[in-house]
């Protein structure tokens, strides 16, 4: 359905996509990038955006099921607000910004923000995606990093340039990898020519670790803003005292009153989504593990069990169900087709002396990892099967990779339609 629409001069109205705007006459603000006639612009499904009117406007709205648009009223509305806010730190003279709250707060809806008031100042842009969970610009469990070179209403427009795997889409206890890919990517970035930074982070925002990391993340990438949306009242001090020490501080910015918000459900789609984007099996590589190093494997890292003792495991754990074995100091790893008895495995404990553990030759299947290759570039993959006895693994990937120098394992495996399986085992591999 195509609605055609006038509006006066500083009238904003919030619009819920799936949409299609175009600019008939006049011009309009969205997230702070400017649209004039004859331009067009898409709002996304699961998103909604404030649109304001520069001059009087004639728009054609390009309606699709699910969408609305509603006028908003001044008093509730974020964006002059965040527009005006944007532009204080960059006159300034702030370039690092990191982008901090909770979910659904408004944190990629103002890095996409802070992005377009920098370009219209035509400064070049680098955006850096370290929110592993809910990300936009590379697939989840990865933190990733693209230079923005037009105006942008949701970060999923851009294309990852860089990426570096984090392995899990839960900040927690993966603070450090988050930490060292933020830094690593924008000052990649910063050196490619970007002059300014924005960080995009998690929404975990509960307490003092998960925002103490995003501290380090500032320091070491030497952000000197930090951009706080909606933080509940019950945390404002703590963010004022964490990062009040950055050149220029922090500012916190209201999140919009009426906005979309995500299920679980969505965010899961979404996901599935952005895995999809990087993932699908266009090209197959067998990779040989001899010879190129699987970082996060148990089995792989360890020394194969050949001769009588393989027999011996084989043996008490079923000739058929056996696939392999190996060891390392303290523990043996048996491939095996499930199911395999414990008291087996503990027969085979007793034995051999160490802890035993079992690896379903099929657990590592469409587990995502990421192919290292010779510039130390990540690029997403996912497994396919592992020949535990060739020490061979085969991933698909969708670009074609040169040389792979190494492999590094997440923790995450998708299902056939790139939504995630629940919580894996330590050794997949
Ligand atoms: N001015 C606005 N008015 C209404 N909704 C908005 C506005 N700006 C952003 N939103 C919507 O708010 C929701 C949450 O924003 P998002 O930036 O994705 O949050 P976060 O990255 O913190 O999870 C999105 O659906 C986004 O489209
Ligand atoms: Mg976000």
């Amino acid at each position: 359905m195509t609605l055609r629409v006038e509006l006066a001069e500083g009238s904003l109205v919030r619009i819920q996509g799936p949409a299609k705007v175009t600019v008939l006459d006049g011009s309009v603000m969205v997230l702070g990038a400017l649209f004039s006639r004859g331009e067009s612009f898409e709002v996304a499904g699961y998103r909604s955006y404030a649109l304001k009117a520069l001059t009087d406007v004639k728009l054609a709205l390009h309606m699709e099921p699910g969408s609305s648009v509603e006028p908003a009223r001044a008093g509730e509305e974020v964006l002059d607000k965040w527009v005006y806010e944007a532009d204080r730190l960059l006159t300034r003279g702030c370039r690092g910004f990191v982008v901090i709250g909770p979910t659904d707060a408004g944190k990629s809806s103002v890095a996409a923000l802070i992005s377009n008031r920098a370009l219209l100042r035509g400064m070049r842009v680098g955006i850096v995606d370290a929110d592993v969970g809910q990300a936009d610009v590379g697939p989840p469990g990865f933190v990733s990093a693209a230079h923005v070179d037009r105006k942008l209403l949701w970060l999923r427009e851009l294309r990852a340039k860089y990426m570096r795997l984090v392995g899990s889409i839960t900040p927690h206890r993966a603070e450090r990898r988050i930490v060292a890919g933020v830094v690593e990517l924008g000052l990649k970035l910063r050196s490619e020519g970007a002059e300014v930074i924005v960080v995009d982070t998690d929404g975990w925002f509960q307490g003092l670790q998960s925002l103490e990391y995003k501290v380090d993340m500032a320091r070491y990438l030497g952000a000197d803003a930090a951009v706080a949306v909606g933080v509940p009242e019950d945390h404002v001090t703590l963010v004022d005292k964490l990062f009040s020490w950055l050149p220029c501080g922090v500012t916190f910015l209201p999140s919009p009153a009426q906005r979309r918000t995500r299920s679980r459900e969505e965010r899961r789609e979404l996901r599935a989504e952005a895995y999809r984007r990087y993932l699908e099996p266009r090209v197959t590589l067998i990779i040989d593990a001899e010879r190129v190093p699987v970082h996060g494997s148990c089995f792989l890292a360890a020394k194969p069990v050949e001769g009588v003792l393989a027999e011996a495991i084989a043996n008490a754990v079923g000739k058929e169900r056996f696939v392999a074995a190996a060891e390392d100091a303290g523990t043996l790893y048996i491939v095996a087709r499930s199911p395999v008895s414990p008291e087996a495995l503990s027969d085979v404990s007793k034995l051999v002396k160490k802890d035993v553990q079992l690896i379903d030759v099929e657990a590592a299947r469409n587990v995502v990892v990421a192919l290292v290759d010779k510039n130390l570039n990540e690029i997403p993959a996912l497994i396919k099967e592992v020949d535990f006895a060739g020490r061979r693994v085969a991933v698909t990937a969708a670009q074609e990779v040169g040389e792979v120098r190494a492999v590094i394992l997440s923790n995450i495996k998708l299902k056939e339609d790139f939504t995630e399986v629940g919580k894996l085992q330590r050794c997949v591999a």
